[in-house]
């Protein structure tokens, strides 16, 4: 099934697609940080930062796409500071249907490939995931992310506090 399953880096045009997307992803888990009010953007202002994405050297945006709705997006997104500019933060999300099929691990991939590429200035790649999501945990483990610290009560979900880890995976040598 992943075969028919397009990945490329987002364009301007998929503002509105992706937006849809993030809403989609919100009500679906209770794993992403952002909930039912979700992304609170116009498709115009998402234009705009896909636009400035693709001139970045510090933050790529994939998107999946099964014919034309996305239905993954990953994410490196970097800090313009030149004091951070070597950090990325990475997010991924993928719709519920099509959990399973390693388009996770395949979309990760892609991540690190372009963060060990020849364009980028990442040294440090790092991303927080809730304590309970084991499947997420699993494959950022299988890539080679190391586990940094665990934050209590990182985040609250329908009245609980959750533990949330800190992950990292250095890049290249310094
Ligand atoms: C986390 C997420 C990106 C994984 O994507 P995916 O396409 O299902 O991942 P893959 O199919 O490539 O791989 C899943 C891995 O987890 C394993 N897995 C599945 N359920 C698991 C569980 N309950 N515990 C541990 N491992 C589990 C699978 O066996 C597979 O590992 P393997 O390749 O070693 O066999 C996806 O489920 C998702 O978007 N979830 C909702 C949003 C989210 O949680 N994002 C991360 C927030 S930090």
């Amino acid at each position: 099934m992943i075969g028919t399953i397009q990945i490329r880096e987002a364009i301007p045009s998929d503002a509105e697609n992706l937006l849809n997307h993030l809403q989609k992803i919100a009500v679906e888990t209770g794993f992403m940080t952002m909930g039912a009010e979700g992304p609170g953007k116009t498709v115009e202002a998402k234009q705009k930062e896909l636009e400035s994405i693709l001139e970045s050297d510090v933050t790529v945006l994939l998107v999946a796409l099964d014919e034309k709705e996305i239905i993954g997006i990953a994410e490196i997104h970097g800090n313009e500071s030149p004091k951070l500019k070597h950090i990325g933060d990475i997010s991924i999300s993928i719709a519920k249907d099509y959990w399973g099929i390693r388009l996770g691990t395949t979309m990760m991939e892609r991540l690190i490939e372009w963060a060990n590429g020849p364009t980028s200035q990442l040294k440090r790649l790092e991303l927080t995931v809730q304590a309970r999501n084991e499947r997420a945990r699993h494959l950022y483990e299988k890539m080679g992310f190391k586990l940094e610290a665990i934050m209590p009560r990182g985040v609250k979900d329908e009245g609980d506090y959750l533990d949330v880890c800190l992950m990292s995976m250095m890049i290249g040598e310094i």
